[in-house]
């Protein structure tokens, strides 16, 4: 439901967007990014490990694993059963919505319009991701949605970077921003967790 939703997403500004090529490294970094301030963590469905990821991090204290690029409703099954506590979607087709009521489970569903957040919000769903952010129109636009849209609130991802996420987090009508720099690949395939755990404090501590 939202409230749980919003609970979650509140708890940091940032939400890891992951792409994880190797299960060893799912433990170690959610581990990072939750000791690093960020206990909300989106797995992409785009590797073929990707469930494992989910499966291994749901276990992980004090972090909130969700499931990324959720394109069907089968996809979003296999994330419930893997352990997501919630979804995330590029987009927002009726199947997609109507998927996550039937599984209960909180969905961000991507929306770029605002007729795409009102038919979001005509279904109940009204925490949205805001997507492609930047492309779409970067905190200039998500801002003028904000005083007609006024019961609806977005996690912008999608070109969202250390330098801008201030801009997106002052508005009225965000909750939190995503983004992938907090994982960088070369990082990630490294195994240098402390540098993944220190981009996640320094991520924590944005302020809007
Ligand atoms: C994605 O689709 O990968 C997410 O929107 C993250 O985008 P980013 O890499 O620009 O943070």
């Amino acid at each position: 439901d939202t409230a749980a939703l919003l609970a979650t997403l509140r708890r940091a500004p940032v939400v890891p967007v992951l792409i994880v090529e190797k299960l060893e490294h799912a433990v170690p970094l959610g581990t990072a990014l939750v000791n690093g301030g960020l206990p909300a963590l989106e797995v992409t469905l785009r590797t073929p490990v990707a469930l494992d990821v989910v499966r291994a991090m749901a276990d992980i204290p004090g972090g909130v694993v969700g499931a990324g690029t959720i394109l069907d409703p089968a996809q979003a099954r296999e994330a419930v059963a893997a352990g997501a506590k919630f979804l995330v979607s590029p987009g927002a087709t009726p199947a997609i919505l109507d998927a996550a009521l039937e599984l209960g489970v909180p969905l961000l569903p991507g929306v770029a319009t605002a007729s795409e957040a009102m038919a979001a919000r005509e279904r109940g769903f009204k925490v949205l991701k805001f997507f492609p952010a930047g492309p779409a129109g970067g905190p200039t636009y998500l801002k003028a949605l904000a005083s007609p849209l006024g019961d609806v609130v977005f996690c912008p991802t999608g070109g969202v970077s250390p330098e801008n996420a201030r801009d997106y987090l002052k508005l009225p009508n965000v909750v939190c921003v995503g983004g992938s720099w907090v994982a960088p690949a070369d990082a990630v395939a490294a195994g240098d967790w402390a540098r993944v755990e220190a981009l996640a404090r320094e991520a924590a501590a944005i302020r809007g």
